[in-house]
């Protein structure tokens, strides 16, 4: 990954830069295609929010040229979550994951985000665009940065270490990921409160399912959560 690699000054955001790129006529962007920013005019979160880049923020999004299917999808969000927490540890910081891919620092301070998107057709995608945004030197209010624990950190050195394990965990299967990840796991054995589309659901985060869900025990039972926003509670 990142050996077609396009650093940027401003644009709106990596994900639509490197789309562009995708679509180009004349040398489109391979498989495994970097587009890296230093500011983002309109950097976007997950769930519609929005991801502020300031300088010291580390923004670049990768692109996916495979067929992929439904299941490899719904684990790739964890899977680069497992490979953000390994390199994060590899640099000597100490993190841990947050369902399902948000990198935190052991006090629950957030570190990283990953947002994937797909064009979908049918059961299958042809292409995913995968956004990686770290605080590497600096961080919004209620965040932490890399540089807290490790003050000589540069963001060449993070994106070199992040895209090296982003290729090793894509590549693995789901029986790995889900071990890694429960491993690296803040979430699993608290006590949670996830906002879904639909509801909001409070109790303890038991374990994940084969794939990937959240398993929360509730009083009314174990509820499977596919997609939402945990809360950690009492953080
Ligand atoms: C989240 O935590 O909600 C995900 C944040 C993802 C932010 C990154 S920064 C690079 C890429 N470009 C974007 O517009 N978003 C992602």
């Amino acid at each position: 990954f990142g050996r077609a690699l396009c650093y940027r000054g401003t644009v709106s955001s990596t994900q639509d830069d490197l789309r562009l790129w995708a679509d180009a006529e004349r040398h489109p962007a391979p498989h495994g295609a970097v587009v890296v920013a230093e500011r983002q005019t309109a950097g976007r979160g997950r769930r519609g929010r929005t991801w502020d880049t300031t300088h010291g923020t580390l923004a670049f999004s990768l692109l996916l040229r495979e067929a992929l299917t439904l299941p490899e999808l719904a684990r790739m969000p964890l899977a680069a979550g497992v490979a953000l927490h390994a390199a994060c540890t590899d640099l000597g910081v100490p993190c841990g994951l947050k369902w399902p891919n948000d990198l935190l620092t052991p006090d629950g301070r957030k570190l990283s985000g990953i947002l994937l998107e797909a064009d979908l057709r049918g059961e299958e995608a042809r292409r995913a665009v995968l956004g990686i945004g770290i605080n590497v030197g600096a961080a919004p209010q209620g965040a932490a940065h890399l540089q807290e624990a490790v003050p000589q950190l540069t963001r060449a050195e993070v994106l070199g270490e992040v895209l090296g394990q982003l290729e090793h965990w894509l590549a693995q299967p789901a029986p790995a990921v889900l071990a890694a990840w429960k491993a690296a796991s803040l979430t699993l054995g608290r006590p949670v409160r996830v906002a879904t589309a639909r509801a909001v659901v409070e109790g303890v985060a038991r374990d994940l399912d084969e794939q990937g869900n959240l398993l929360v025990e509730t009083e009314a039972g174990v509820q499977t959560v596919g997609a939402g926003d945990v809360q950690l509670v009492g953080t």
